[in-house]
């Protein structure tokens, strides 16, 4: 079952050789519930990756508290899966290999494991290439090998940081109707980073909208999309088409023309 995020007054900086301090991001504040998922939307380099970073526990915050079914987050753990922005396998391990990975850490046995790493394969796809290395697999290949591993230990909460980025169109739809269905089926607390406007709506119950310089929450917006039935053409739905407009209105630093389901995130 999924977990709930509690993101409170959160900065981050880094300090730039012979430039001083630099701030990433500022006061950034927002709850996600336990079972919700969540896309967020931004110009790069506005600290996307950054925050994901934080709720991950690979870095720490400078100010604020990120906390997860309300204990304040100690560093990384397998309550939190994370999908990278960009493919990170090991590569001495096969695809199986690196899908067993994460199970090999919660201790599930030997040949419990195989035959989950290969449900997870096979759920992305990739169920002939288990034996494959990742020098052997395509960018497509590895992403979806990487989603597999993040999956296959039943977290209560997955980061992905634009993980469908480098794939082709198909697979790409393919993968975002995938992880819907993974989603609906586990409760897992889905955190989803994307550039793409379209990938946003399509996913999120709700999109976060951020903007740069310093990285802040500027809006939260509500997507009411029936999503039982993923064979329908959602994406020429008019509130899609609604939502698709705002936000883009909003990325673009101009006031949206509807704003019924618009709600100041902070
Ligand atoms: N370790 C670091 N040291 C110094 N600056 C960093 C470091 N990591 C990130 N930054 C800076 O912080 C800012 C935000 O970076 P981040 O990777 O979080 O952006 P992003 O929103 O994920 O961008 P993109 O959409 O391109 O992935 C950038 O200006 C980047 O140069
Ligand atoms: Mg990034």
């Amino acid at each position: 079952m999924g977990a709930s995020i509690s993101v409170r007054n959160v900065a981050k900086g880094f300090h730039l050789t012979r430039r001083g301090h630099f701030s990433v991001l500022e006061d950034v504040t927002f709850k996600v519930a336990a079972g919700e998922f969540v896309a967020l939307v931004g110009p790069s380099g506005c600290g996307k990756t950054t925050l994901l970073d934080l709720i991950a526990g690979l870095a720490r915050p400078d100010r604020g508290q990120i906390l997860v079914n309300d204990h304040p987050i100690e560093g990384p753990g397998l309550d939190r899966g994370v999908v990278f922005q960009q493919y990170a396998l090991f590569p001495w391990k096969t695809a199986l290999g690196n899908v067993e990975f994460g199970l090999e850490a919660k201790g599930v046995a030997r040949a419990e494991r195989k035959r989950r790493a290969r449900a997870f394969l096979d759920l992305v796809g990739l169920g002939g290439f288990g034996d494959r290395y990742p020098h052997e697999l395509s960018g497509g290949m590895k992403q979806r090998v990487a989603i597999a591993r993040a999956l296959s230990f039943d977290p209560d909460v997955l980061l992905m940081d634009e993980p469908f980025a480098a794939l082709d169109a198909q697979t790409r739809e393919t993968l975002q109707d995938e992880l819907l269905r993974i989603w609906q089926r586990t409760g897992t607390t889905i955190v989803f980073i994307t550039h793409s406007i379209d990938e946003a709506v399509y996913l999120g119950q709700r999109v976060l909208v951020m903007a740069a310089a310093p990285g802040r929450i500027t809006h939260s917006l509500n997507v009411h999309l029936e999503r039982d039935n993923l064979s329908e053409d959602l994406r020429s739905a008019p509130e899609f088409v609604r939502l698709r407009h705002d936000i883009w209105q909003l990325t673009h630093q101009r006031r949206p023309t509807s704003g019924a389901a618009l709600v100041h995130a902070a």
